[in-house]
């Protein structure tokens, strides 16, 4: 089978698509063939060893270096179960399925094995396998800081970057819970995130973020550019400020802020479970939540998407069809 490998770190050309073994299921695993996956910031982070400050230590440590631990990139895809093992019964040849292989990754490849209990799900049948390939990075990350928040109908969000993989799933997600959602993004994103469900939009090239006139119940940050230190007058008292993308220096600063500030800081990443992906696979099969996919590639432009993604202006989602 044919399997992007990139076996250095650097630009999009590190990587390189070479033909491999056919991974064979074990008993307790099924195999999937690929019909789409998403390129998205965590296979550019990891890609590129671009790290947030501070964190390069522990990133290297985590993925490798000089040389890349993983050879394989790609953390979700959509597709068909096309063997099962043995000991399989949780799904069936010929599923139509999405899944996620989160920091494992391995998903830039035409076949791939999981477990059958890790995070596989049933696609809705109002989803193709374009957008069944983009349903988890964004939204898994979305959910989970937004449900630490404990978001209650009425309550106001700030959503900063709004228009990328996370701030396009949050959205959508903060409507599901009755949220009145303000969004910060470009202008030219402006009608997609009004679309999504956000009530007010401050274009970020116009308007200084510091003179936004209003106080809210939770502010996510997916660009790193308004920490808690400059943001927490917009938040009011025992709000939460969700530090999507933070560095050390902020984290540390979040770590005292918490222990003496009623607004507190949620940063990190959650380990998503099965439960998460069939909550979302009922969202888009109720029509809450749909994947935003802005770019999609064949499987021979994978570069191609990873100069998109490496722009820094991805809109929502860019997948990749593995097979048509
Ligand atoms: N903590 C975690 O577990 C976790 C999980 C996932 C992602 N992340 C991190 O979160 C960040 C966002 O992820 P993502 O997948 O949403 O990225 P993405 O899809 O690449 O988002 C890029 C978006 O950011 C917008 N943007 C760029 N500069 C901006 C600015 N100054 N103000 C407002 N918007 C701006 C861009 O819109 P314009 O074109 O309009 O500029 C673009 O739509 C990444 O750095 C990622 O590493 C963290």
């Amino acid at each position: 089978m044919r399997a992007y490998i990139f076996e250095e770190y650097g630009p999009p050309e590190v990587l390189r698509i070479k033909e491999i073994e056919k991974p064979i299921p074990k008993a307790d695993e099924v195999l999937i063939k690929n019909f789409a996956t998403s390129v998205c910031a965590a296979d550019w982070r990891v890609r590129s060893l671009t790290v947030p400050k501070g964190f390069t230590p522990m990133f290297k440590a985590q993925f490798g270096y000089p040389k890349p631990k993983v050879q394989i990139l790609g953390t979700e895809l959509s597709g068909i179960v096309e063997e099962v093992g043995e000991n399989v019964t949780k799904f069936k040849i010929g599923d139509r399925v999405f899944a996620c292989s989160d920091m494992k990754f391995g998903c830039y490849a035409e076949y791939k094995t999981f477990n059958q209990d890790d995070l596989i799900c049933i696609l809705p049948d109002n989803l193709g396998f374009v957008e069944g390939g983009a349903m988890c990075f964004g939204a898994i990350t979305a959910l989970g800081y937004l449900r630490k928040t404990k978001i209650k109908e009425g309550q106001k969000i700030l959503i900063n970057g709004a228009s990328g993989a996370v701030g396009t799933a949050a959205i959508q997600l903060a409507k599901y819970y009755g949220a009145h959602i303000s969004a910060i993004c470009s202008e030219k994103n402006a009608n997609l995130v009004k679309s999504l469900g956000a009530h007010q939009v401050f274009d970020y090239e116009s308007q200084k973020i510091e003179e936004i006139d209003d106080v809210f119940d939770i502010i996510m940050d997916n660009v790193g550019n308004f920490p808690f230190k400059n943001s927490q007058h917009f938040l009011k008292k025992n709000g939460y400020f969700l530090a999507v993308l933070t560095n050390l220096p902020q984290m540390l600063y979040s770590i005292y802020t918490n222990l003496t500030n009623s607004k507190k800081t949620i940063t990190g990443s959650f380990a998503p479970k099965v439960e998460d992906l069939k909550f979302l696979a009922d969202l888009a099969q109720n029509g809450h939540y749909r994947p935003v996919i802005s770019q999609t590639y064949n499987f021979q432009e994978m570069i191609q998407a990873h100069h998109y993604l490496d722009s820094g202006h991805k809109i929502g989602n860019a997948v990749v069809k593995v097979f048509e």
